[in-house]
């Protein structure tokens, strides 16, 4: 056996022991600590229930995997029972060996299936507000009694709105944000908690509080309430095991009591209102609130376990600095991130408390909240302040519930600082496991890596959102271009594969997908008049691209066959987009071309080149309408022809030949219209924007004699441009894999290298401590657009795969080619990603004129370097300057 093997990250269905599992887990499985003799030849899963003792019980099912799939093996027996733990592990047989590794055993539990409305009933006080006003935070309880010892309980839980859980003044869910932003008008999500230390033997109080949550309160950048609904309501059941047998159960029904109480606002945008001399009305007498009445109501919606990781408080941060100013409190957190401040402070009772936050300062010193507003004030403005009341008891502690601020800065009014005991940030997330490392000598380039990982952790939130304050939408595009890179950053297989459920769950039934999932606007398509919100071309291509880039990472075609109808019917919308719709501008006969040529529908186009930010120059009221009317049909065609041809290849990996060939045609038809459309008698592109060499050269649109040609354009123009990027929002991602794949890597690293703007580090140079949405983020001395916003941070795929090298050749990582970009300015680069398998790890040093370079390799891979096979384990290699490598000595 190989000593140092070990079998770790056990996951079921990608989640460390979960507690509601309602569909056939997957078990997987990562190894660490290969050395090079080791060969994994199969592994055997086992599953029971718990209490799992190997050898004294038969397994209930047992699984097989072989190489050189990824390492998870789907549950395939009989339907497991629910609300029941289990418990699995693995073996792994290695070659040449006789006995098993076996891994330590991991444990899940099925969570109620389809049992929780049958179990509990949707309550809530009724709301009365018109829908366009704010509601209070209503606090809803019971009582129930335990006879004998706890050995396990479970809280089920949901909500239309965000809810929280105590049990016997405990708080069980703190600071999490749940259910995460799901379709409402299709489903929501359930949690499993385990209560088992917080309920006693005798009487116990349970209190759900509910807020408005993204169900009811303000989304999106025309901060619009109830999108989803007016009325809150909770579900909870709760089961109790008792050491004797008898089996507490409790769901929510019209026993239990509602009322109010010291939270007493919360919105997600807006903040809190938080009167500290209010005693809690669920469940505490007296309560205070004579609406103790619950109203029941059975919404359309599929209650479904969360699949994905909870979003929850992961890191706190303390202030850089805290300083008086004209009679306010200003703290810098040193960091702009997104979550909470938490405050202690002693006061008088009644004394009242207002924390603003804002992501940057005013000339004035103070927090500014004006850059917000890019409307000029045709949108609500919505300033992130919490307000507080205090009830005069010593050292009160203020944390906000249900609510979200992007800031670095934060500023107390209504406080002396003698009154502060302590002041923090809670940082607020999905607790995503951000696996992805980046070292270099160069400091500005860590600091760009630290400000993409910034941006990832503030806006992969409840939904993968463009930026966390003015809009905090789920943009299909952005996640479109960040997507390559968050893999490498972080695992967000869940997290994305659940976000794809809902951009399939709310595409039109012509196949348009919207161009912010989940809705979070109840205009409908026709009163939003020129703007339809769907069918956008780079956007709603999202359903497209992110399934691929899960696929070519996770090497799981679960995600494509998932979305298969969702991706069919997109690529269908486009094909009857372009052949039922003729631009109005074109005259006299229709060429035989134009059919599959995308040139009506609002399209975003490349999006945000530099000069046509927001703020400053545009984008203004006359982009929009151009957007509208007169379209970029080379970017629509493009995408067009680019998800026709991924499809094509979806459905060869799917066996699904009839479609792969019909697609293949498309593709072939699209590309030849572009080709006639777009391109000189030369094949090359007519406008010649970087943006418009980019994306035909990554998209596979050129004739191949036209491809050089047009890479070197490209340089040309670059050049031309100070060596200076003027990619936008689309090409920015893909600009230096571009100038990689055509031998261009010393300008990719001249670009990546550029401190004047536009650039990453002309941004980093500005003191950012995220992605800014616009390359310098400021106009005129005044901040302007997000500066939370991870779209450019794209670029980050480029430093792991180019610059560190680390190359994946075959879905899911099977095979790899460690091949980095060298560069004389740079005397060391490391980089590593957690694939299926285990780390992967690149780190080089430049040493005079040649390199050594240290790679790391999980078993079960096969990897190369320059010209050798890699064995599995760590090694370190001398790099010739003809490329060729050698182990160093
Ligand atoms: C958002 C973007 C988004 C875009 C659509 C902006 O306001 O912040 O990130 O994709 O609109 O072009």
């Amino acid at each position: 056996m190989s000593p140092s093997l070990t079998l770790e990250h056990l996951r079921t269905s990608g989640l460390e022991s979960p507690l509601a599992i309602d569909t056939p887990p997957e078990f997987s499985w990562r190894t660490a600590g290969a050395d090079p003799a080791t060969r994994i030849d199969s592994a055997t899963i086992e599953l029971n229930r718990a209490a799992y003792t190997a050898d004294l019980t038969e397994p209930v099912w047992v699984g097989h995997w072989t190489p050189p799939g990824i390492p998870a093996a789907l549950y395939d027996g009989p339907p497991l029972e629910p609300r029941t733990r289990y418990c699995w592990r693995v073996g792994l047989k290695l070659g040449g060996r006789d006995a098993r590794v076996w891994s330590e055993p991991a444990y899940f539990e099925t969570g109620l299936g389809q049992d929780l409305p049958r179990s509990a009933q949707w309550i809530g006080l009724e709301v009365t507000e018109p829908p366009i006003e704010q509601t209070r935070v209503q606090y809803l309880g019971s009582r129930f009694s335990v006879p004998a010892p706890v050995v396990r309980a479970r809280a089920y839980v949901t909500a239309l709105g965000w809810y929280g859980l105590s049990i016997n003044d405990t708080e069980v869910t703190g600071n999490s944000i749940a259910p995460r932003f799901t379709a409402f008008d299709h489903r929501v999500e359930y949690a499993a908690y385990d209560i088992t230390d917080t309920v006693i033997i005798g009487d116990n109080a349970v209190e759900v509080r509910l807020a408005e949550g993204r169900y009811r309160g303000r989304n999106s950048a025309q901060g619009i309430r109830s999108v989803y609904g007016t009325q809150l309501a909770a579900m909870a059941f709760l089961e109790v095991e008792c050491a004797d047998g008898t089996v507490v159960m409790l769901g929510t029904d019209t026993t239990w009591r509602g009322g109010h109480g010291p939270l007493v606002t919360a919105d997600p945008q807006e903040g809190v209102h938080i009167d500290a001399r209010v005693i809690a009305g669920g469940t505490k007498p007296p309560v205070p609130s004579p609406r103790s009445v619950v109203t029941v109501f059975t919404p359309q919606v599929s209650i479904v376990a969360a699949a994905s990781e909870p979003v929850r408080s992961v890191a706190e941060v303390t202030p850089r600095s805290i300083i008086e100013l004209d009679g306010r409190i200003v703290v810098d957190f040193g960091q702009n991130l997104v979550g909470v401040t938490r405050l202690i402070v002693s006061g008088d009772r009644g004394q009242e408390i207002t924390v603003a936050h804002s992501e940057v300062l005013g000339a004035d010193g103070h927090p500014d909240m004006d850059y917000l507003d890019m409307s000029g004030g045709m949108l609500p403005r919505i300033d992130p302040i919490d307000h507080y009341t205090l009830s005069g008891t010593p050292e009160e502690v203020f944390e906000p519930r249900f609510t979200l601020h992007g800031f670095r800065y934060a500023e107390l009014a209504g406080v002396a600082a003698g009154q502060i005991h302590r002041i923090t940030a809670l940082v607020v997330g999905a607790d995503l496991d951000y696996h992805g490392e980046f070292h270099s000598s160069h400091a500005g380039l860590e600091q760009l890596h630290e400000n993409i990982r910034w941006s990832m952790r503030g806006n992969f939130t409840d939904t993968p959102t463009d930026d966390p304050t003015r809009e905090r939408s789920g943009w299909t595009g952005d996640a479109q271009v960040f997507a390559p890179a968050a893999v490498l950053l972080a695992d967000v297989r869940l997290f994305l594969e659940d976000w794809l459920r809902d951009v399939a769950l709310q595409q039109d039934p012509h196949g348009a997908v919207l161009d912010r999932v989940p809705r979070d606007t109840i205009s409908s398509p026709e009163s939003e008049g020129l703007y339809p919100g769907k069918g956008a071309a780079g956007w709603g291509d999202a359903i497209i691209l992110v399934p691929w880039t899960l696929y070519q990472h996770y090497g799981r075609t679960a995600v494509l066959n998932e979305n298969w109808d969702a991706m069919v019917a997109w690529v269908e919308f486009c094909r009857r987009r372009a052949a039922d719709n003729r631009h109005p501008d074109r005259t006299g006969v229709a060429q035989a071309h134009e059919m599959f040529i995308i040139d009506t529908g609002f399209h975003w186009g490349e999006w945000l080149e530099p000069g046509t930010e927001p703020g400053g120059e545009g984008p203004s009221v006359e982009t929009f309408l151009k957007n509208a009317t007169h379209p970029d049909a080379e970017v629509a065609t493009a995408y067009f022809a680019h998800s026709a041809h991924l499809l094509a290849q979806i459905a060869r990996i799917l066996d699904k030949h009839t479609d792969a060939k019909e697609l293949e045609e498309l593709w072939l038809n699209v590309r030849d219209a572009y080709r006639t459309e777009f391109l000189d008698s030369q094949g090359l592109p007519r406008v010649t924007t970087q943006a418009k060499l980019v994306r035909p050269l990554m998209f596979d649109l050129l004739p191949t004699h036209a491809r050089p040609l047009a890479a070197r354009r490209l340089t040309e123009q670059v050049r031309a441009n100070g060596t200076r990027l003027s990619t936008g929002f689309l090409s920015t991602g893909l600009l230096l894999t571009c100038l990689s794949d055509w031998g261009h890597d010393e300008l990719a690293v001249d670009l990546l290298l550029q401190e004047e703007h536009p650039s990453w580090l002309g941004q980093v140079g500005t003191g950012a401590t995220t992605m800014l949405e616009t390359w310098r983020g400021s106009h005129n001395g005044k901040a302007n657009g997000s500066q939370n916003h991870y779209a450019l941070g794209a670029v980050a795929r480029w430093m792991y795969e180019h610059l560190a090298g680390l190359r994946r050749a075959a879905p899911g990582w099977t095979d790899v080619h460690i091949r980095p970009v060298f560069d004389a300015r740079l005397d060391h680069v490391a980089a590593s990603t957690m694939t299926p398998f285990g780390r992967i790890g690149s780190a080089w040093q430049r040493h005079g004129d040649g390199w050594t370079i240290t790679v790391d390799v999980p078993a079960g891979i096969r990897a190369t370097l320059a010209d050798r096979e890699l064995a599995p384990g760590t090694s370190t290699w001398t790099l010739s300057e003809a490329g060729t490598a050698s182990p160093r000595d």
